[in-house]
């Protein structure tokens, strides 16, 4: 497509007003007019796509600044895009994020075609344990309640009893009757939940599979320690797919619509973020005025969205990047959805 320069302009503009305040870029870009430019066509045509297609974009906050704030509709967490795509009147959602959130997306929108930029974009909790591997713990304590993160592909959702997300679980999982809990497939989670549930003083035996988030599980208290002496004031936000020490260690944990929440009510000197980078532009975006110390990962499968990507997948998707499930499973795993819509608390 071709654009006028006064519209290529006029994007590089808008473009600017936002990304200017990246610092924590994922390719160390500088954001000025010039790199605004070059970007400017192809956020104009996707932005065009979207009209023309009737699409909407849903972006996770972990994906690159341009992605969401050139052409994202709707941007936040696992939960709040769940929520947009369910309420979605768009023929076409193209998830900008990864490929279990896109099968969420399908599995509460199925008259949507549903595409991902990016079918590599996998995710290592998601990838850990199968629906048959869920069966076989289902009928190793068939007394217990089968929860799974929301991270879990679309086989494993149906097989379980109630699907959580990060702002979301420790709420769920205290409020179920049954006193033993399979969870799948975050270990480190599920650490967390023990917790977490010690603390509220709700006793719950938590099976948990082996799965881990590779962002997410490499951070360590030693890192915290070294901050905190080296910027007195700072505030240590972090994930709950930390370990239990870290997120012990730290000033807040929730999911990333949580942290970035938190950081926006909070006067500090500094933060840290134990999560993905892509929080931490989200913030300097929206938040100019925090500082933001070293810390943050990249996820390679969130880093997998591009703007072409998207471009092309909303000109023509190639089969592998739409979205399709055998109708019986994903009613089955629409139910275990749907449950956690019913028992999240409304403030979430
Ligand atoms: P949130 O739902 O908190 O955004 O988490 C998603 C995720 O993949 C974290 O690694
Ligand atoms: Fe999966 Fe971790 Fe990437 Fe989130 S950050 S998508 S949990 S690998």
């Amino acid at each position: 497509m071709n654009f006028t320069d006064v519209a290529i302009e006029a994007e590089a503009e808008r473009l600017l007003g936002s990304l200017m305040h990246v610092e924590c870029d994922p390719k160390g870009r500088k954001w000025n007019l010039e790199t605004c430019r070059e970007i400017a066509p192809l956020t104009l045509e996707i932005n065009q796509l979207k009209q023309e297609k009737n699409a909407v974009i849903l972006t996770h906050s972990y994906v690159e600044p341009e992605i969401v704030y050139g052409v994202g509709d709707f941007k936040g967490d696992s939960y709040f895009l769940s929520l947009k795509a369910k309420e979605a009147q768009a023929d076409v959602i193209l998830f900008a994020g990864v490929v279990f959130m896109a099968e969420t997306a399908k599995i509460l929108s199925p008259q949507a075609t549903v595409i991902v930029p990016d079918r590599g974009s996998g995710c290592s909790l998601a990838d850990s344990i199968t629906g048959a591997d869920v069966k076989r713990m289902k009928s190793l304590y068939p007394d217990a309640a089968v929860v799974c993160y929301i991270n879990s592909t679309a086989e494993v959702k149906a097989e379980c009893d109630v699907c959580v997300t990060s702002g979301n679980v420790y709420d769920i999982v205290a409020a179920l009757p049954q006193q033993r809990i399979v969870f799948v497939p975050d270990r480190l989670m599920a650490d967390n939940i023990r917790h977490e549930l010690r603390q509220r003083g709700v006793n719950k035996e938590i099976i948990s599979s082996d799965g881990t988030c590779m962002v997410h599980e490499e951070f360590d208290v030693a890192q915290i320690k070294q901050a905190r002496a080296r910027f007195p004031g700072l505030k240590v936000v972090s994930h709950p797919e930390c370990t239990e020490e870290v997120a012990q260690a730290s000033d807040f944990v929730g999911s990333t619509g949580a942290m970035m929440k938190y950081v926006k009510a909070t006067q500090a000197p500094y933060f840290l973020m134990l999560t993905e980078c892509g929080l931490v532009g989200r913030l300097e975006v929206e938040d100019p005025e925090k500082n933001f110390i070293g810390g943050c990962r990249l996820c390679p499968y969130m880093k997998l969205n591009s703007l072409e990507k998207i471009r092309d997948a909303l000109r023509a998707p190639r089969p592998e990047q739409i979205v399709t499930l055998d109708e019986n499973l994903r009613q089955r795993a629409a139910r275990c959805i749907d449950r956690m819509f019913e028992l999240t608390p409304a403030a979430t």
